[in-house]
């Protein structure tokens, strides 16, 4: 079963859905997290993003890796990066970096390999649309510009980065921008979606109707 999560940067979608694959025992796949690996191997390999046959040859010696747990690591060529591709410097980069077709076409082929066979919940911007256009349920989470600034500014407050409001608000409009607005794949809304604005819930009440919105669609017991 495929739970598919979309959504704007920094609505709350990865801390969604964490919750739902606790909660309902499934995987759970932060693909964005794989194309901020993509960006830190690029970043620290001096790739030229415009090239497309050094990006070519540089995807086929990427290899990516999660492991699953209570803080859900990432492993690029077996090094754990988890904590590096959080940084301000992969978040400016790393649309630029989504927006290259043999990028995305080669995480979408790891994206659906590792989901084989598996219960999943998978966070992003083109999961429901174009990973896994069949998913058995289809989020779309949105919140206020301002709310998403401000989560995702506490979060950079609490692992020690320091960076002014503004800035984050910049980097988050303009990433929407260029995940909405790129030619592959763009961020949009399947139509077959529920869309979950968490402007004003908190994180147990958002959790809560996601979980209902999934039980109506798939026959999941109430259990928690
Ligand atoms: O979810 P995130 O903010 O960590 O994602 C980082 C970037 O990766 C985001 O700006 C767009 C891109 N991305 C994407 O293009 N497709 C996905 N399925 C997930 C993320």
């Amino acid at each position: 079963m495929i739970i598919a999560i979309d959504g704007y940067s920094a609505c709350g979608k990865s801390t969604l859905a964490k919750e739902i694959a606790k909660r309902l025992n499934f995987v759970y796949i932060d693909s964005g997290a794989m194309y901020r690996a993509i960006t830190y191997y690029f970043q620290n390999n001096n790739t030229d993003i415009n090239d497309p046959a050094a990006i070519e040859q540089e995807l086929n010696k990427i290899h990516i890796e999660f492991i699953p747990g209570e803080h859900l690591r990432i492993l690029l060529n077996q090094k754990d990066i988890t904590d590096e591709i959080r940084s301000p410097a992969i978040s400016e980069l790393v649309s630029e970096v989504a927006a290259i077709s043999s990028v995305r076409k080669k995480m979408v082929q790891i994206q659906r390999e590792i989901s084989k066979d598996k219960s999943v919940v998978m966070d992003g911007r083109d999961i429901g649309s174009v990973v896994f256009p069949d998913a058995d349920v289809k989020l779309f989470v949105t919140a206020d510009l301002d709310t998403r600034t401000w989560r995702r500014h506490e979060e950079l407050k609490s692992r020690g980065i320091d960076i002014d409001f503004s800035k984050v608000k910049e980097n988050l409009i303009k990433r929407d921008q260029m995940d909405s607005t790129r030619r592959d794949s763009p961020l949009i809304k399947a139509p077959d979606a529920y869309v979950l604005d968490n402007t004003k819930l908190g994180k147990e009440e958002q959790t809560k109707l996601a979980l209902e919105i999934i039980r109506n669609k798939s026959h999941i017991p109430n259990t928690n």
